[in-house]
Order: structure tokens, then sequence, then C-alpha cells
């Protein structure tokens, strides 16, 4: 067969050459993007993404919960026009998502959270840059503004028994254009995270007979680290020195509501809390003042066996009347987005997904995360018969219904 004649039966691709997005093109659903962060991280960095506290129960049971609830669609109802746009805290995003604070990002990629921060900006969803991030909050605004002329930059405060520090990291991220701060209340102690102490992970890594072989099995991986700054808290001093160890012991298990009206008192913009899990605790957070209610198990990283987040969207939106809400913990999928809608949510943050994304490919790989779960919602909406996400919203009881008895994965 001549070259001309298989071009009449074929069609003919031109080569992407760029490798994050050749290997995003083949990235059809966020559990595509996980299988290539998997094969891109070092073992005990992918566990440090993935895993949960203990048992992981939580980390397992946030995923299930989500497909315990079912869609049940209109038909003919002329979704030509349908979109994900929604209006959030007076700004309107392309889609109700928000990219949830990850510590030490750049471990999963030399470019961490810059990557992700302007993949959000071109995006325009907002981004919470964590306390113990490994890119400066300064650095990440100016990614952000390179990105897009009015981003939505987010900060997340764990209040650590040095106060000082946590009010300077306020004016910091104040002065660098942070408009929300998410204050995380579900970090008390931090969480047990097994595969963590299995897989002896520390931060910066240390030196072993395992931490040789995996550099052998990771070259690409190893190779950019070794070329870029150490990791180092960029936002925050800690005790001298950026492990885990010694920022985990930073954390005020002395904690109070007091401390939240301490917070309110100190920051001049929106304040959100992360973290609260009942509607008692929804309510008490607006009474102290706090404008954003975030539901969230952090992923089942902190409190095991704990209440999937998804299950408490509509008693919490009960409690909460028409305060702002956001959800996370186990989206994977634009219908997951849809059902946290339905339930009463107004936005839906992710942290996997989007580092799933930044590990396989960096910037390339977030913003694929996130056109994958917009594309995913605005196909759920057509497909259960409404033309926008306020509509789903309104309409959510009757289209978003528990099945009948359990549904195994
Ligand atoms: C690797 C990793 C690091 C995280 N670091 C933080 C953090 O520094 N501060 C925080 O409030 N939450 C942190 N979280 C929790 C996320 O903000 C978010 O609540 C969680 O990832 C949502 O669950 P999902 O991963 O199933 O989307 C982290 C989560 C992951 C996976």
């Amino acid at each position: 067969m001549k070259a001309r004649e298989i071009g009449q039966i074929v069609k003919v691709r031109r080569p992407e050459l760029d490798r994050g997005r050749r290997l995003v093109a083949n990235c059809h659903d966020i559990n595509d993007l996980r299988r290539w962060a998997k094969r891109a991280l070092p073992r005990g960095v992918f566990d440090y993404l993935e895993g949960g506290a203990d048992e992981e129960t939580t980390t397992r049971d946030n995923i299930s919960a989500f497909r315990q609830w079912q869609f049940h669609p209109s038909a003919l109802a002329d979704v030509a026009g349908a979109h994900t746009d929604v209006e959030f805290l007076g700004r309107s995003l392309p889609l109700p998502l928000a990219l949830a604070p990850t510590g030490y990002s750049r471990m999963m990629h030399p470019l961490g959270e810059v990557a992700v921060a302007r993949a959000a900006a071109a995006a325009g969803v907002p981004y919470t840059l964590s306390t113990v991030a490994t890119s400066s909050v300064e650095d990440v605004a100016a990614a952000m503004k390179s990105a897009s002329d009015d981003p939505m930059l987010w900060m997340q405060l764990y209040l650590f028994r040095d106060r000082e520090q946590s009010w300077r990291l306020l004016e910091r991220a104040w002065a660098a254009g942070a408009s929300v701060l998410e204050f995380s209340v579900d970090t008390a102690v931090a969480g047990r995270r097994v595969r963590d102490q299995r897989n002896g992970f520390t931060i910066p890594p240390s030196l072993t007979p395992l931490t040789v072989l995996e550099m052998g099995l990771h070259t690409r991986y190893w190779t950019s680290m070794v070329r870029s700054p150490a990791l180092a808290f960029a936002n925050f001093q800690g005790d001298g020195d950026s492990t885990i160890a010694s920022i985990t012991s930073q954390f005020d298990s002395s904690l109070t509501w007091d401390d939240v009206r301490a917070v309110r008192d100190k920051w001049p913009g929106r304040l959100s809390v992360k973290g609260p899990l009942s509607p008692d605790d929804a309510r008490r957070a607006l009474d102290a003042g706090v404008d954003i209610v975030h539901l969230s198990n952090h992923g089942g990283r902190q409190l095991d066996r704990c209440v999937p987040t998804i299950d408490l969207v509509a008693p919490v939106r009960e409690a909460i009347g028409s305060a702002p809400l956001i959800i996370d913990s186990g989206v994977r999928h634009g219908m997951d987005i849809a059902i946290a809608i339905a339930l009463g949510a107004d936005l839906v943050a992710v942290g996997r997904p989007y580092l799933y994304g930044l590990a396989a490919a960096g910037e390339v790989g977030v913003s694929h995360s996130i056109s994958l779960l917009q594309s995913q919602l605005l196909r759920t909406l057509q497909l259960v018969g409404v033309t926008s996400v306020a509509e789903l919203r309104e309409r959510g009881s009757e289209l978003v219904r528990r099945a009948e008895g359990r549904i195994d994965d």
C-alpha cells in the first residue's frame, strides 16, 4: 500500500511536540491524570498526595458517598444554550469550582503553587494558597496577575501557637491581593498518615537505600527536583526547619471559637472556616462573624471514619440559610459537582484532582483537570435537562435524590 492510499483511509494527525500537551491529550478523566501522576512521582510522594488518615476509610467513603445520589432527569428540555457560569461573592466564574489549599506543591512539580495559580487564574477560578506552601504568596499573586487581569487569590490559614507569625502572614496575603481567608479548623492535631509512616516519608527526603533506588526509577522527577530550589516554607518560618514534623508540632490544639473571632478581627476581607462538619458548627461560624462555610473533612486526611461531606450539604444549607457554602472532599467528576450544587452548595473545591494534573504535566495538567471537570459538568447539566447551574440548584430536590438501598462501587 502506498502512503497516499493510506492517507485516504485514515485521518493523519500532526504529532504534538510538547510532552505535557501530548500527555493530557490522552487523559479523558481525572482517573487518567491520577495514573500519570502515579507514574511520574516516587512512591512516597504519590502516597503523600493520595493518602488519608489511619485506615483511610473517610478518603474512600468521600468518593463512594457521591455515588449514593442519583439523577432523575427531565427529557426534551431544550438544553442547547446550557452553560456552567455562576456568580460567587459578586464575581462571575466559568464554573462553580475552586482549587483547595494543598501544602508542599513544589514536591509534586518544580513549579508547584505557581503553576497551579497560573492555571486557576487563566481558567477564572479561585486558588487558595496553603499556609504551608512552598512558593511565597507574593510570587503566587504575581503569577496569577500574569495570567489574568482580575485573578482570585485566596489564602488558607493554619493558626499556629506563634500568633505573631500568623498575623504577619495575614498582612502579607492581604497586601498581595488575597480576597478570602480560609481558616482551617479541622487540624487541632495532625492526622496520622500511616502510608507516610510506612514509607519513612520526610520533607525534605531522607537519604536511604530506598531513596537511592527511587532516584534510579524516577530520574525525570529527581533531575527536575535537583535543578530547583530546595523545598522550604515560603510563608512561614516554622521552628527553623521545613519538615512535616516541625510544622505539625506548631499546630495549636487549644483553639476555640474565640480564635475564629480573633481572626475575624484581624482579617479585612471575606472569611471562610474550612472544616466544620455539623449544622451547629456551621451556624456557630456565622455567629462568630464568618462569611463563608466550607464543609470539608480534609479529603479524609485528618479524622478517619468521619461523615462524608456530601451527606451534610442539605442539612448545613438548611441551618445557614442563604450564606455562601463551599464543599470539598471526594469530588472527582463534573457529576459530583452537579450533585453538590443540587443539594445546596454554591461552590465545590478540589484538592487531589488538580494535584494529579500538576504531577502529571505541570500547569497544562492543572488546566486540563479544570477543563475536564467543566466539560463533564456541562454534559451532566444537559443530560439532566437544565440549562444552568442556577436552575440545577433551584430544582435540586426534584433532580437529585438519594438512591434507595446502598449502591456498591
Ligand atoms: C496533598 C494534600 C495537601 C493538603 N494540604 C492542605 C493544607 O495545607 N491546608 C488545608 O487546609 N488543607 C489541605 N489539604 C486538604 C485540601 O484542602 C482539601 O480539603 C482536600 O484535598 C479535598 O479532598 P479531595 O482531595 O478529595 O478533593 C491537603 C490535601 C492534600 C491532598
